[in-house]
């Protein structure tokens, strides 16, 4: 017989139930909301066309800077790209002051931006910066500017390789004075301001690097089909038919290059079903959601990425705790005051040691709790509780994830033929949850369409550095371009 408290924790585990049918379900919807994207504005799923319309195969060269906002961290770095699927990159990486990310104005955070390029260039190529300072003072010779392709990865209508406008903030960034900007037209102008030999070539997700930075690297002939980002934040960018784009017909001033009938696509599925027509839903979520800087919205991020998972265990713990039919923590003092009761207090990274203590004394799980919670002294009981539910909200996490995935392989028509599918992933999630691709690829192989045989031909690699390589290799393709907008014109 199990304890009140285990029984209890098992049945709001079963909660988060997330069963075959529902992921059928799941998928059906989901190619029905990117066909809406592809053909009009303003939908819940944005399918945001990229302008990049080939993906590489490994021969690309040249020396590329790239930058990286998206997360907590703002990374630069160069990239040289040999030609023979082999890369070098030297790069720095700032954690972005908090109060950059939500409360300041777009100008302090561009400089900011600005400011680490500048000290990038100064500590790993200062010859090409002081030769570029020296001609600009003494007024004369050509420019010889760096090419920069910048990851941003936030929901941005593109309009061509290098422009684009932020619809919204995710991932608790919130600087409205940038919503509806050019956000490389921001970069360009706090690099411009500290005169810097840098031109903006290109706007990249980082589901985009990601899928082009896997195609470089990946062994054989088979392009990439898929980049998808399973880190703070979810989404996934793909290969895309130009024909069925119906919305670019609309898109007047829009060039690019028709020669390979494609186009990548960003789909920005964190805002999947933002109208919960189809997706699971718990208490813990819906207060997460209320409870947010951005409710009602990336409701598919907020039951998937790493941003969001600590949070929703958070609050489950909560209830167990606040339920007096159980004992949870019952030897440890707790205070409303304490990181329990914080929103956001539980970060995500102790899922995964939870995940993986799998010894009968369960000591990772006791110190994960001390070190991120403060709590001392939790007994095996409590444990097992936390591990009930970490494993429920995961597993959910995982399968959830099948749902895009599958419905990109069906939609583009890929299982088909007898190649292979190559997929691209990133991020902490997929990178250290104990399992995450073994209950993804389970819940793959339940959707009829898909089956053990489709799932045998998806191949799926970690593709690291996507926002460094990948975003040199569009800054790369932008460069060739002759209708590139020239920042000093
Ligand atoms: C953003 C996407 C990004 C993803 C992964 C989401 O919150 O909207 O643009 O690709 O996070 O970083």
């Amino acid at each position: 017989m199990s304890s009140p408290l285990l029984a209890e924790a098992t049945r709001i585990a079963r909660e988060f139930d997330y069963p075959a049918a529902q992921v059928q379900r799941g998928v059906a919807e989901y190619i029905r909301q990117s066909n809406e994207g592809l053909a009009q504005e303003n939908t819940t799923l944005s399918q945001i066309p990229t302008f990049v319309t080939a993906v590489p195969n490994g021969t690309e060269k040249g020396l590329y800077l790239a930058v990286d906002l998206g997360g907590t961290n703002f990374r630069v770095c160069s990239v040289e790209l040999h030609g023979d699927t082999t890369f070098s990159l030297t790069q720095s990486k700032i954690m972005i002051p908090r109060e950059l990310m939500a409360s300041g104005t777009s100008k302090d955070l561009f400089t900011f931006l600005a400011r680490q390029i500048e000290a990038f260039l100064r500590i790993h190529h200062n010859e090409h910066f002081e030769a570029h300072q020296r001609r600009r003072r003494e007024g004369k010779g050509e420019e010889e500017l760096f090419d920069l392709g910048f990851t941003f990865s936030f929901p941005v209508r593109q309009y061509g390789i290098n422009s684009g406008t932020l619809i919204r903030w995710t991932k608790g960034f919130n600087i409205p004075d940038a919503v509806g900007h050019d956000v490389c037209a921001l970069l360009q102008s706090a690099i411009d301001d500290l005169d810097l030999p840098v031109r903006v070539a290109a706007l990249v997700n980082d589901t985009v690097g990601t899928l082009m930075a896997r195609s470089y690297t990946s062994p054989g002939e088979t392009g990439t089909l898929l980049g998808a980002i399973f880190g703070t934040g979810t989404n996934g960018a793909y290969v895309e038919k130009l024909d069925k784009i119906t919305k670019l017909k609309s898109m007047k001033d829009a060039h690019f290059d028709t020669s390979t009938g494609e186009m990548i696509i960003n789909a920005e599925w964190g805002s999947f079903d933002n109208q919960l027509g189809v997706l699971p839903s718990t208490i813990y979520d819906r207060e997460l959601d209320a409870d947010s800087n951005n409710p009602g919205i990336q409701m598919f991020e907020k039951r998937v990425s790493g941003m969001f998972l600590g949070e929703i265990l958070r609050r489950a713990l909560v209830a167990l705790h606040k339920d007096s039919k159980v004992d949870l923590f019952s030897n440890v003092s707790i205070t409303p005051e304490g990181l329990l009761y914080r929103q956001w207090g539980l970060d995500t990274s102790l899922l995964s040691v939870v995940e993986a203590d799998n010894t009968s004394q369960m000591t990772d799980i006791k110190t994960a709790l001390k070190d991120h919670l403060n709590i001392e002294n939790a007994s095996n009981e409590d444990c097992q509780a936390v591990k009930i539910l970490t494993h429920a909200i995961g597993k959910r996490a995982a399968r959830l994830s099948a749902v895009p995935l599958a419905a990109i392989l069906i939609h583009t028509g890929k299982l088909q033929t007898d190649d292979i599918v190559d997929v691209g992933v990133d991020g902490s999630v997929v990178e250290f949850y104990p399992n995450f691709e073994a209950h993804l690829r389970e819940a793959l192989r339940e959707v009829k369409e898909v089956g053990v045989e489709g799932d045998k031909k998806v191949r799926i690699g970690i593709s690291k550095d996507g926002s460094g390589v990948g975003a040199a290799l569009i800054a790369l393709v932008a460069s060739k371009d002759e209708n590139l907008k020239n920042p000093r014109e």
